[in-house]
């Protein structure tokens, strides 16, 4: 299926790994030319050349930033004022006991998590509705409708995350920019990858097998049984970012493999 959005431009935050880079791949795969984000410089060159190589017909584009540093946000919008669709993926998380979190570290996944996609949000969007068209997706976790007390810290951004993707919705209803919310559940980036690794060190193992003895382990509530592969969030998100998911509007999209055991 061809989506309809050749020669759009997307900023993907923190693009160079897992689900953001699986997200620029999938869009660019669409004809659509990708601005990409981190921090490390080497790597978000190696990701435009993998794309450029991929996708000749594209423009992708290097967009390095700390998106964390309002200064650092003020220096990319110079660079690339106008885009079609913001793609709100970069997000830290980690294990935490709850008596560990400090307010510090709350502050910093508020910063991170949240402050820096609205900060994105704030600045593109009115351009998005100057525009006509435009498209605003934030990629949060089945931990924001289910946290599991194993993160607090990072569930509580998630959460709000889906409440700022209504409100930017009101705010922009009646035209043709959407804003909306995917929540993927446990998926096989780079990261996760290394950790099943480290977890099963057993050489005589496949990586299926390890796979499978973690999610029997660990994860037994999934319908699927396996990790969500960030092409498939990719994909979707590439669907809801094109003309024919206009009606999607402040709506938290559930790719959780199973893992919210309810009916909404
Ligand atoms: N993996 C999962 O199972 C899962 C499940 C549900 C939801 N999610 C959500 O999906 C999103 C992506 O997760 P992931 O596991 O794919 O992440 P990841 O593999 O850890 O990738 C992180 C990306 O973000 C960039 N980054 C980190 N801090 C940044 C900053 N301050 N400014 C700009 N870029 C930054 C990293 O590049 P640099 O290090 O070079 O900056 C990298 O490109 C997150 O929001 C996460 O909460 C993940």
């Amino acid at each position: 299926m061809d989506m309809g959005l050749r020669n759009k431009t997307a900023l993907v935050t923190g693009s160079t790994k897992g689900i953001g880079k699986a997200i620029a791949l999938e869009l660019a795969r669409e004809g659509v030319h990708v601005l990409i984000n981190g921090r490390n410089k080497e790597e978000v060159e190696r990701t435009v050349e993998e794309i450029k190589f991929n996708f000749p017909e594209t423009n992708p584009q290097n967009a390095a930033s700390d998106l964390v540093y309002p200064q650092q946000r003020k220096a990319l919008f110079e660079k690339f004022p106008n885009i079609d669709i913001l793609v709100n993926n970069m997000g830290i998380y980690e294990i935490m006991q709850y008596e560990d979190i400090n307010d510090e570290i709350w502050e910093t996944y508020f910063r991170t998590n949240v402050l820096a996609a609205n900060g994105l949000c704030k600045f593109y969007m009115p351009k998005m509705l100057e525009s006509g068209f435009g498209r605003i997706l934030f990629i949060a976790s089945e931990e924001a409708l289910m946290p599991s007390g194993q993160m607090p810290q990072y569930c509580m951004t998630k959460t709000m995350l889906l409440s700022l993707a209504k409100s930017l919705s009101k705010l922009t209803a009646g035209t043709d920019i959407t804003v909306n919310t995917i929540m993927p559940g446990p998926t096989l980036s780079e990261n996760v990858h290394q950790i099943i690794d480290s977890v099963y060190q057993d050489e005589t193992l496949t990586f299926a097998q390890k796979e499978k003895l973690f999610m029997d382990t660990n994860l037994p509530q999934s319908e699927i049984q396996r990790f969500i592969r960030p092409a498939e969030i990719g994909r979707l998100a590439a669907f809801v970012s094109s003309p024919y998911a206009a009606a999607f509007r402040g709506s938290p999209i559930r790719m959780d493999g199973g893992m919210i055991p309810t009916i909404f």
